[in-house]
């Protein structure tokens, strides 16, 4: 069991480099102070992700979060995780030009103390990752599975399986890279795929269903701890059955409201 010290340093856009072959980076998504606390003196880093939309509005999709919900998500987050860096996911429709991209991420930067923004797209998305970076907004690229796309792509589905999609993924990887991200999410991609991108791009990356040779992993922290119930990816883990416990606690307290038994004198004035 891991529980880090409490004196761990601040994780920065420039320490996470140095993960890279060394250390294994360990993300989790949240969205609110208390979470964002209970994390983070154990995790490296924390995605504000638009997947706050499924896991906490019941939509389908991603596609609804916007800007105002995310910004007020993850000022909620930045008070509670100190030392984790912190990571704002733009909502779909956020980005379509590099101009309207800067003006959000620049509102982004001034709303809230997020270290940094992610943004999903490839190739098509370098001269957008390359006007923020030179405009001094840090970027994690997100290729493969790009969830803001499912409804164009018809679903969710694995890269990687084709050596043009294997070929595809690398161009991209490496064509951000160049435009100054500083990591990258690899999601739902082979295994193989994405050890090659890792193996072969300078900055680190981040897998979800991306496999073991990613320099980090993240997860959604609902459905990593069994709080998400409609679906279960194959890549998700489930590290604790936390809508089982709430359902028994809560039965617990029903029961006792329902006998009469609470409060009991310990319990009032
Ligand atoms: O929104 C999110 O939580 C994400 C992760 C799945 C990487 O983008």
């Amino acid at each position: 069991m891991s529980i880090h010290s409490e004196n761990r340093k601040k994780v920065t856009v420039k320490s996470i480099a140095k993960y890279k072959g060394s250390e294994k980076i360990v993300m989790i998504t949240a969205y609110d102070r208390l979470f964002a606390n209970l994390f983070e003196s154990q995790v490296d880093m924390i995605l504000v992700g638009d997947s706050l939309n499924m896991s906490f509005l019941g939509r389908n999709d991603t596609l609804s979060a916007n800007l105002e919900q995310m910004i007020y998500h993850t000022k909620a987050v930045c008070n509670g995780a100190n030392t984790p860096l912190v990571v704002f996911d733009m909502p779909y429709g956020s980005y379509n030009s590099k101009e309207e991209a800067l003006k959000n991420a620049v509102r982004v930067y001034k709303e809230t103390d997020a270290d940094a923004i992610k943004i999903e797209g490839g190739s098509d998305r370098v001269d957008i990752v390359e006007h923020l970076t030179k405009n001094g907004i840090a970027v994690v690229s997100h290729i493969g599975l790009m969830p803001q796309f499912v409804r164009g792509d018809g679903g969710y589905i694995v890269r990687g399986k084709t050596p043009e999609d294997e070929a595809e993924l690398l161009k991209d990887a490496k064509m951000l890279e160049q435009a100054g991200a500083f990591a990258m999410v690899l999601e739902g991609i082979k295994t193989d795929v994405a050890a090659k991108i890792t193996d072969e791009i300078s900055i680190p990356t981040i897998g979800i269903g991306a496999g073991l040779g990613c320099d980090g992993q993240v997860l959604v922290w609902s459905d990593m701890f069994g709080f998400f119930e409609e679906f279960t990816p194959k890549f998700v883990k489930k590290y604790l059955d936390g809508a089982n416990l709430i359902r028994e606690a809560l039965g617990e307290y029903v029961d006792e409201v329902k006998e009469g038994k609470f409060p009991t004198d310990r319990y009032s004035y």
